[in-house]
Protein backbone atom coordinates (compact mmCIF):
# COMPACT_ATOMS: atom_id res chain seq x y z
CA UNK A 1 0.00 0.00 0.00
CA UNK A 2 2.76 2.51 0.83
CA UNK A 3 4.25 2.07 -2.28
CA UNK A 4 1.38 2.39 -4.13
CA UNK A 5 0.73 5.99 -2.93
CA UNK A 6 4.17 6.78 -3.55
CA UNK A 7 3.85 6.11 -6.86
CA UNK A 8 0.25 8.19 -7.15
CA UNK A 9 2.10 11.10 -5.25
CA UNK A 10 5.56 10.77 -8.12
CA UNK A 11 2.93 10.99 -10.96
CA UNK A 12 1.37 14.17 -9.79
CA UNK A 13 4.12 15.96 -8.88
CA UNK A 14 5.20 14.87 -12.81
CA UNK A 15 1.80 16.05 -14.35
CA UNK A 16 1.66 19.22 -11.69
CA UNK A 17 5.36 20.21 -12.83
CA UNK A 18 4.84 19.47 -16.46
CA UNK A 19 3.27 22.62 -17.66
CA UNK A 20 5.85 24.81 -16.33
CA UNK A 21 8.82 23.03 -17.80
CA UNK A 22 6.82 23.17 -21.54
CA UNK A 23 6.47 26.94 -20.60
CA UNK A 24 9.80 27.93 -20.50
CA UNK A 25 10.66 26.18 -23.05
CA UNK A 26 8.47 27.10 -25.51
CA UNK A 27 9.70 28.99 -28.31
CA UNK A 28 8.18 32.13 -29.97
CA UNK A 29 8.40 33.64 -33.29
CA UNK A 30 11.12 35.89 -32.58
CA UNK A 31 13.78 33.10 -30.81
CA UNK A 32 12.91 30.80 -34.11
CA UNK A 33 13.39 33.81 -36.77
CA UNK A 34 15.14 32.72 -39.80
CA UNK A 35 16.42 37.04 -42.27
CA UNK A 36 13.63 38.99 -40.26
CA UNK A 37 10.71 36.46 -40.53
CA UNK A 38 9.11 35.23 -37.48
CA UNK A 39 9.16 31.07 -37.03
CA UNK A 40 10.65 30.81 -40.59
CA UNK A 41 13.65 28.88 -39.14
CA UNK A 42 11.34 26.00 -37.88
CA UNK A 43 9.47 25.87 -40.75
CA UNK A 44 12.92 25.17 -43.22
CA UNK A 45 12.89 22.29 -41.24
CA UNK A 46 10.56 20.35 -43.23
CA UNK A 47 9.84 22.78 -46.28
CA UNK A 48 13.52 24.05 -46.65
CA UNK A 49 14.84 28.03 -46.66
CA UNK A 50 13.70 28.27 -50.09
CA UNK A 51 10.92 26.53 -49.81
CA UNK A 52 11.35 23.31 -51.85
CA UNK A 53 10.87 20.24 -49.58
CA UNK A 54 13.42 18.13 -50.13
CA UNK A 55 10.58 15.07 -48.56
CA UNK A 56 7.93 14.88 -50.80
CA UNK A 57 5.17 14.30 -48.63
CA UNK A 58 6.05 18.09 -47.59
CA UNK A 59 4.34 20.35 -49.89
CA UNK A 60 6.64 22.70 -51.84
CA UNK A 61 5.74 26.21 -50.25
CA UNK A 62 7.48 28.12 -53.32
CA UNK A 63 5.39 30.09 -55.29
CA UNK A 64 2.25 29.25 -53.72
CA UNK A 65 -0.45 32.10 -53.51
CA UNK A 66 0.45 34.66 -50.34
CA UNK A 67 -3.60 34.59 -49.67
CA UNK A 68 -3.45 30.71 -50.37
CA UNK A 69 -0.86 30.29 -47.61
CA UNK A 70 -2.27 32.42 -44.99
CA UNK A 71 -5.98 30.28 -45.72
CA UNK A 72 -3.99 27.04 -44.77
CA UNK A 73 -2.36 28.24 -42.08
CA UNK A 74 -5.42 29.35 -40.51
CA UNK A 75 -7.41 26.63 -41.50
CA UNK A 76 -4.39 24.02 -39.82
CA UNK A 77 -5.20 26.32 -36.67
CA UNK A 78 -8.16 25.92 -36.50
CA UNK A 79 -7.94 22.33 -37.14
CA UNK A 80 -10.53 22.84 -40.54
CA UNK A 81 -7.78 21.17 -42.14
CA UNK A 82 -5.90 17.98 -40.68
CA UNK A 83 -1.98 17.17 -40.38
CA UNK A 84 -0.36 16.12 -37.77
CA UNK A 85 2.24 18.39 -37.90
CA UNK A 86 0.82 21.17 -38.98
CA UNK A 87 -1.28 21.58 -36.56
CA UNK A 88 1.04 21.68 -34.41
CA UNK A 89 3.12 24.25 -36.00
CA UNK A 90 0.26 26.71 -37.16
CA UNK A 91 -1.26 26.65 -33.70
CA UNK A 92 1.00 29.78 -32.33
CA UNK A 93 0.97 31.76 -35.16
CA UNK A 94 -0.56 35.08 -34.97
CA UNK A 95 -2.32 36.56 -38.41
CA UNK A 96 0.62 38.93 -38.99
CA UNK A 97 3.27 36.12 -38.52
CA UNK A 98 1.29 33.80 -41.23
CA UNK A 99 1.56 37.02 -43.55
CA UNK A 100 5.16 37.85 -43.19
CA UNK A 101 5.45 33.74 -43.51
CA UNK A 102 3.12 33.23 -46.49
CA UNK A 103 4.74 36.90 -47.84
CA UNK A 104 8.15 35.27 -47.91
CA UNK A 105 7.02 31.55 -49.05
CA UNK A 106 5.27 33.22 -51.85
CA UNK A 107 8.40 35.23 -53.09
CA UNK A 108 10.87 32.45 -53.56
CA UNK A 109 11.24 31.05 -56.94
CA UNK A 110 10.08 26.95 -57.10
CA UNK A 111 12.06 24.14 -58.32
CA UNK A 112 11.02 22.22 -61.17
CA UNK A 113 9.89 18.63 -61.04
CA UNK A 114 10.02 15.52 -63.20
CA UNK A 115 7.15 13.23 -64.11
CA UNK A 116 7.33 9.30 -64.98
CA UNK A 117 7.01 8.80 -68.39
CA UNK A 118 4.99 6.04 -67.96
CA UNK A 119 1.76 7.70 -66.76
CA UNK A 120 2.67 10.92 -68.87
CA UNK A 121 -0.15 10.29 -71.50
CA UNK A 122 -3.40 9.50 -68.61
CA UNK A 123 -2.29 12.44 -66.61
CA UNK A 124 -1.83 14.64 -69.33
CA UNK A 125 -5.40 13.59 -70.65
CA UNK A 126 -6.74 14.00 -67.01
CA UNK A 127 -5.06 17.28 -66.48
CA UNK A 128 -6.39 19.06 -69.91
CA UNK A 129 -9.79 17.39 -70.87
CA UNK A 130 -10.74 15.56 -67.69
CA UNK A 131 -12.73 12.00 -68.06
CA UNK A 132 -15.67 13.09 -69.83
CA UNK A 133 -17.32 9.31 -69.45
CA UNK A 134 -16.87 9.39 -65.48
CA UNK A 135 -17.71 13.28 -65.07
CA UNK A 136 -14.15 14.19 -63.95
CA UNK A 137 -13.22 17.76 -65.44
CA UNK A 138 -10.13 19.22 -66.66
CA UNK A 139 -7.75 20.34 -63.89
CA UNK A 140 -6.58 23.22 -66.74
CA UNK A 141 -10.32 24.43 -66.30
CA UNK A 142 -9.20 25.77 -62.95
CA UNK A 143 -5.49 25.59 -62.17
CA UNK A 144 -4.66 26.89 -65.87
CA UNK A 145 -3.15 24.99 -68.65
CA UNK A 146 0.47 25.56 -67.11
CA UNK A 147 -0.65 24.63 -63.60
CA UNK A 148 0.19 28.23 -62.40
CA UNK A 149 -3.26 28.49 -60.85
CA UNK A 150 -5.67 31.64 -60.51
CA UNK A 151 -4.49 33.80 -57.35
CA UNK A 152 -7.82 36.13 -57.73
CA UNK A 153 -9.89 33.28 -58.42
CA UNK A 154 -8.35 31.37 -54.99
CA UNK A 155 -7.10 28.25 -57.36
CA UNK A 156 -3.45 27.22 -56.31
CA UNK A 157 -0.84 27.15 -58.07
CA UNK A 158 -0.14 23.17 -58.68
CA UNK A 159 3.00 23.54 -61.20
CA UNK A 160 5.76 20.86 -60.33
CA UNK A 161 4.44 20.41 -56.95
CA UNK A 162 5.81 16.83 -55.80
CA UNK A 163 3.53 14.02 -56.83
CA UNK A 164 3.63 12.37 -53.58
CA UNK A 165 1.97 15.37 -51.89
CA UNK A 166 -0.51 16.18 -54.93
CA UNK A 167 -1.48 12.26 -54.58
CA UNK A 168 -2.52 12.54 -50.87
CA UNK A 169 -4.47 15.79 -51.34
CA UNK A 170 -6.33 13.79 -54.17
CA UNK A 171 -7.05 10.47 -52.12
CA UNK A 172 -8.13 13.12 -48.68
CA UNK A 173 -10.58 15.44 -51.06
CA UNK A 174 -11.88 11.89 -52.23
CA UNK A 175 -12.58 10.42 -48.11
CA UNK A 176 -13.55 13.77 -47.25
CA UNK A 177 -10.55 14.05 -44.40
CA UNK A 178 -9.42 17.24 -46.60
CA UNK A 179 -13.02 19.45 -46.16
CA UNK A 180 -10.97 22.94 -46.92
CA UNK A 181 -12.40 23.07 -50.34
CA UNK A 182 -14.80 25.98 -51.10
CA UNK A 183 -18.15 24.89 -52.17
CA UNK A 184 -16.45 21.57 -52.40
CA UNK A 185 -14.98 22.07 -55.60
CA UNK A 186 -12.29 19.97 -55.28
CA UNK A 187 -14.34 16.63 -53.51
CA UNK A 188 -17.12 16.94 -55.89
CA UNK A 189 -13.87 16.04 -58.59
CA UNK A 190 -11.51 13.82 -56.42
CA UNK A 191 -14.89 11.77 -55.59
CA UNK A 192 -14.64 10.61 -59.46
CA UNK A 193 -11.49 9.56 -59.72
CA UNK A 194 -9.64 5.89 -59.99
CA UNK A 195 -6.24 5.17 -58.18
CA UNK A 196 -4.70 5.27 -61.51
CA UNK A 197 -5.96 8.88 -62.69
CA UNK A 198 -4.68 9.91 -59.27
CA UNK A 199 -1.48 8.38 -59.71
CA UNK A 200 -1.58 9.62 -63.59
CA UNK A 201 -2.52 13.33 -62.78
CA UNK A 202 0.08 13.95 -59.90
CA UNK A 203 2.78 12.75 -62.09
CA UNK A 204 2.08 15.08 -64.98
CA UNK A 205 1.73 17.70 -62.27
CA UNK A 206 5.10 16.82 -61.08
CA UNK A 207 6.54 17.30 -64.59
CA UNK A 208 4.64 20.99 -65.00
CA UNK A 209 7.74 23.08 -65.36
CA UNK A 210 7.28 26.40 -62.73
C1 LIG B 1 7.63 18.72 -38.94
C2 LIG B 1 7.58 19.13 -40.34
C3 LIG B 1 6.93 20.44 -40.68
C4 LIG B 1 7.20 21.71 -40.16
C5 LIG B 1 8.22 22.07 -39.09
C6 LIG B 1 6.36 22.62 -40.91
N1 LIG B 1 5.60 21.93 -41.83
FE1 LIG B 1 4.27 22.76 -43.12
N2 LIG B 1 3.75 20.90 -43.81
C7 LIG B 1 4.30 19.72 -43.36
C8 LIG B 1 3.64 18.60 -44.01
C9 LIG B 1 3.91 17.12 -43.79
C10 LIG B 1 2.66 19.16 -44.88
C11 LIG B 1 1.68 18.41 -45.77
C12 LIG B 1 0.39 18.17 -45.05
C13 LIG B 1 -0.56 17.29 -45.82
O1 LIG B 1 -0.15 16.22 -46.24
O2 LIG B 1 -1.72 17.70 -45.99
C14 LIG B 1 2.77 20.61 -44.73
C15 LIG B 1 1.96 21.53 -45.40
C16 LIG B 1 2.05 22.90 -45.27
C17 LIG B 1 1.24 23.86 -45.99
C18 LIG B 1 0.14 23.54 -47.00
C19 LIG B 1 0.70 23.69 -48.40
C20 LIG B 1 -0.34 23.53 -49.48
O3 LIG B 1 0.09 23.46 -50.66
O4 LIG B 1 -1.54 23.50 -49.20
C21 LIG B 1 1.64 25.11 -45.60
C22 LIG B 1 1.10 26.43 -46.09
C23 LIG B 1 2.71 24.92 -44.63
N3 LIG B 1 2.94 23.58 -44.45
C24 LIG B 1 3.39 25.98 -44.01
C25 LIG B 1 4.31 25.81 -42.97
C26 LIG B 1 4.88 26.91 -42.21
C27 LIG B 1 4.60 28.37 -42.48
C28 LIG B 1 5.69 26.35 -41.25
C29 LIG B 1 6.45 27.06 -40.15
C30 LIG B 1 5.64 27.84 -39.23
C31 LIG B 1 5.63 24.91 -41.44
N4 LIG B 1 4.79 24.62 -42.49
C32 LIG B 1 6.35 24.00 -40.68
C33 LIG B 1 5.34 19.59 -42.45
C34 LIG B 1 5.90 20.62 -41.71
C1 LIG C 1 -13.69 24.14 -60.28
C2 LIG C 1 -12.31 24.49 -60.09
C3 LIG C 1 -11.31 23.36 -59.88
C4 LIG C 1 -11.05 22.29 -60.73
C5 LIG C 1 -11.73 21.94 -62.04
C6 LIG C 1 -9.95 21.57 -60.13
N1 LIG C 1 -9.56 22.17 -58.97
FE1 LIG C 1 -8.06 21.57 -57.73
N2 LIG C 1 -8.48 23.07 -56.42
C7 LIG C 1 -9.50 24.00 -56.58
C8 LIG C 1 -9.52 24.87 -55.41
C9 LIG C 1 -10.49 26.02 -55.17
C10 LIG C 1 -8.50 24.44 -54.55
C11 LIG C 1 -8.07 25.07 -53.21
C12 LIG C 1 -8.70 24.42 -52.00
C13 LIG C 1 -8.31 25.18 -50.74
O1 LIG C 1 -8.59 26.39 -50.69
O2 LIG C 1 -7.75 24.60 -49.83
C14 LIG C 1 -7.86 23.31 -55.22
C15 LIG C 1 -6.81 22.59 -54.67
C16 LIG C 1 -6.21 21.52 -55.29
C17 LIG C 1 -5.10 20.77 -54.73
C18 LIG C 1 -4.41 21.03 -53.40
C19 LIG C 1 -3.21 21.93 -53.66
C20 LIG C 1 -2.31 22.09 -52.48
O3 LIG C 1 -1.31 22.82 -52.62
O4 LIG C 1 -2.56 21.52 -51.41
C21 LIG C 1 -4.78 19.80 -55.64
C22 LIG C 1 -3.67 18.77 -55.51
C23 LIG C 1 -5.69 19.92 -56.75
N3 LIG C 1 -6.55 20.97 -56.52
C24 LIG C 1 -5.67 19.11 -57.88
C25 LIG C 1 -6.60 19.16 -58.91
C26 LIG C 1 -6.66 18.20 -59.98
C27 LIG C 1 -5.70 17.04 -60.18
C28 LIG C 1 -7.72 18.55 -60.77
C29 LIG C 1 -8.24 17.84 -61.99
C30 LIG C 1 -8.59 16.43 -61.85
C31 LIG C 1 -8.32 19.75 -60.17
N4 LIG C 1 -7.61 20.07 -59.04
C32 LIG C 1 -9.40 20.42 -60.67
C33 LIG C 1 -10.33 24.12 -57.68
C34 LIG C 1 -10.37 23.25 -58.76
Amino acid sequence: MKKFAVVVAAGLALALSLPVVAEEKAATGESESLYGVPWLKKCSGCHGKDGNAKNPKRAKLAGLDKAYIVKQLQEFKAKKRIDKDMNKQAAPLSKAEMEQLANYFSNQPRKPGMADETVAELGESIYRAGNPATGVPACAACHGPAGKGNPAAKFPNLASQHATYVAKQLRWFQSGERANDAGKMMRNIAIKMNPKEIEAVSQYIQGLQP
